[in-house]
């Protein structure tokens, strides 16, 4: 049978849902699209922690596809009833890392990740931690419901708190960053080398994983003035620079460039090369 790509968007399989309730923040739509557009008829696996009453798992099956299978985990133990061809369900709790563990051992890795479980910033500070490593390469991780680390009480989080989620979030933002630290306390870790980017919006947090290298920095073209904030513009130039702009100005370079551009430019090229 002939594979067809999903093409309906996450909002009208919500607007359109006669399956399984759901209950989503309709500013979540634009970000899940975002995040997770990439991955659509993809054979990958998604693992969602908090199922409820199924329907967010019933979504992300037909947004992702049939190649697509998605790992269900609630705490509660009827959620085993939803269980469907494409949707696996487990139960446990989001903050045990054994239970994590298993999970894991089970599916290797996953391709994206949401928590939507209970919303305490220890349970979503301890399930990410643990399954971080469990993100495949170029994987999704995404917390909703962060609105909850201004709440207090039950949440046992509010601003300031250093226990809460988003007080959790500028140390991650500081070990991505660890490469250009001068500092020498400032350690390079897991996090430095895998994590490629982090998205805060209303609520939820995206973290993107990457296999990373030390960034590299370059420069290339002619500069625009002999010296601009107290350096020569000689200074600036590095030997790889050098090498590019001498590749660049060789007339065999000029008439490879203006080959790829119209044929007006090709004739002012070959004209130059002929004189
Ligand atoms: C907000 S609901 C999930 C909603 C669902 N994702 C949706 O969009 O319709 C949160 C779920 O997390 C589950 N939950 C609460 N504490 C948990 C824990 N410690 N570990 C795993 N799941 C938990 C609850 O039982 C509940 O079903």
């Amino acid at each position: 049978m002939r594979f067809r790509l999903p093409t309906r968007s996450l909002r009208w399989h919500f607007d359109h849902n006669d399956g399984r309730m759901m209950d989503k923040w309709m500013h979540y739509f634009d970000i899940y699209e975002r995040h997770f557009e990439p991955y659509r008829g993809r054979k990958i696996t998604i693992l969602e922690i908090g199922v409820s009453h199924g329907g967010s798992l019933q979504m992300w099956r037909k947004y992702f596809g049939r190649r697509a299978t998605i790992v269900g985990v609630d705490i509660e133990p009827r959620v085993l009833e939803l269980a469907e061809p494409g949707i696996e369900l487990h139960v446990g709790d989001q903050s045990d890392p054994q239970f994590l563990q298993r999970l894991a051992d089970q599916y290797g890795t996953f391709d994206i990740i949401i928590d939507d479980g209970s919303h305490l910033p220890t349970h979503q500070i301890a399930s990410i931690t643990h399954l971080w490593p469990h993100l495949a390469d170029g994987g999704v991780y995404l917390v909703e419901d962060l609105h909850t680390n201004y709440w207090g009480g039950y949440y046992e989080s509010c601003r300031g708190n250093p226990a809460s989620f988003i007080s959790w979030l500028p140390d991650r933002i500081d070990d991505m960053h660890a490469f250009h630290s001068r500092e020498p306390d400032f350690v390079i870790n897991e996090w430095t080398i895998t994590l490629g980017g982090v998205h805060a919006y209303d609520s939820i947090v995206v973290f993107d994983k990457t296999k990373r290298q030390p960034p590299v920095s370059r420069k290339s073209g002619r500069p625009a003035f002999e010296d601009i904030y107290g350096y020569e513009a000689n200074e600036l130039i590095d030997d790889d620079h050098r090498a590019q702009l001498q590749s660049l100005s060789s007339p065999m370079a000029r008439l490879r460039r203006a080959r790829r551009e119209p044929r007006a430019t090709i004739q002012r090229a070959t004209g130059r090369l002929r004189r």
